[in-house]
């Protein structure tokens, strides 16, 4: 499977799994997760699909990737219609979402074609840490403090909650959620930087940084340790101050100070405002993920 994947990202450009499943394949993974096979009439394995079914909020999403030169014989429509077979057992509403890493026109062929919409791009921007790091410029009456595990957890997610009212994704994070991150083997408070009004103590803004790779964590990353801004978020009280910047700018030389050439992280497209913010401070677009969602029919898909 994963010879295959490597097959088709070397031709396309861009790995057609994401992390999460590679980790699956190569280690298991507690989520249940359903593997779909394609063989040629040789019985070579010639395409796969990892469809996830725990996600009761968004439902389904796979990854299907077809062997570069086993393409064009039916076997990408084939996973994919499977996978809605399954959709559709696992799901009343049958919803599903297809994540293709890259932007193929081929993957948006054949998505359409079987009457999905293209959802979401997520753009994944980049940019090295040697470049000149901007000044971290706090608006007055504003410091910064490492989050502390324990004190900060019920007002973190309750910030979280308000800079993330429009992305429920994120926004929706519980203390459960927090905990689960900080259990993580990355988890390392020095890199969450908040905001505190220097007044009143409250929480105006946090710059969540992670660490990808660091030595004896993970050892199925194959690459040069790579920082991540893993989450940015502003009370929109303190929206327009300048504490965005600042903050983003916190968290990159916390980075660089952690010896990292280089810092990553995703964002949404439609996120104008956090896109324009990233290019400023120097980030450019590295790849594009893009989601394509099944168009379901509640009444037709209930009445099944
Ligand atoms: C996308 C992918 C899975 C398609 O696999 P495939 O086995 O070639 O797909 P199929 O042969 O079943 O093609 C189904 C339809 O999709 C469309 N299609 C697929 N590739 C296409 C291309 N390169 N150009 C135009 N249309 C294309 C066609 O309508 C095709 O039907 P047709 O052959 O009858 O004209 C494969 O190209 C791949 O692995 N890409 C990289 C990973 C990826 O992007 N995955 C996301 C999938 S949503």
């Amino acid at each position: 499977m994963l010879t295959l994947a490597q097959a088709a990202g070397d031709t396309d450009g861009a790995y057609p799994l994401s992390e999460h499943v590679v980790l699956h394949l190569r280690h298991g993974g507690d989520a249940p997760a359903v593997h779909l096979l394609a063989r040629d009439q040789d019985g070579v394995l010639a395409g796969y699909a990892h469809l996830d079914t725990t996600d009761e909020v968004e439902g389904a999403s796979a990854e299907v990737v077809v062997h570069p030169l086993r393409r064009r014989r039916g076997l990408g429509r084939a996973l994919v219609r499977t996978a809605m077979d399954v959709a559709d057992k696992t799901d009343p509403r049958g919803r599903l979402r297809l994540w293709a890493h890259g932007d193929h026109p081929s993957a948006g062929a054949l998505a359409l074609g079987l009457g999905f919409v293209r959802d979401r791009v997520l753009l994944q921007m980049r940019r090295s840490l040697f470049a000149p790091l901007p000044e971290s410029r706090l608006p007055d009456g504003v410091a910064l403090r490492p989050f502390q595990p324990g004190a900060d957890d019920e007002a973190w997610v309750a910030l979280n909650a308000r800079a993330f009212a429009d992305h429920p994704d994120q926004g929706r994070w519980t203390l459960h959620d927090l905990r689960l991150r900080m259990a993580e083997p990355w988890f390392d408070p020095a890199g969450f930087l908040l905001a505190v009004d220097e007044a009143s103590g409250r929480l105006l803004g946090f710059h969540w940084t992670k660490v990808h790779g660091d030595r004896g964590h993970h050892h199925e990353h194959q690459h040069e340790p790579i920082g991540e801004v893993y989450v940015l978020g502003i009370d929109p009280d303190a929206h327009g101050t300048g504490l965005g910047s600042a903050l983003t700018a916190a968290g990159l030389r916390h980075l660089r100070g952690r010896g990292l050439d280089q810092a990553m992280l995703y964002v949404d497209e439609s996120n104008v405002r956090a896109v324009a913010l990233y290019t400023r401070l120097g980030f450019a677009r590295w790849s594009t993920d893009v989601s394509y969602r099944r168009v379901v029919h509640p009444v037709t898909a209930a009445s099944r």
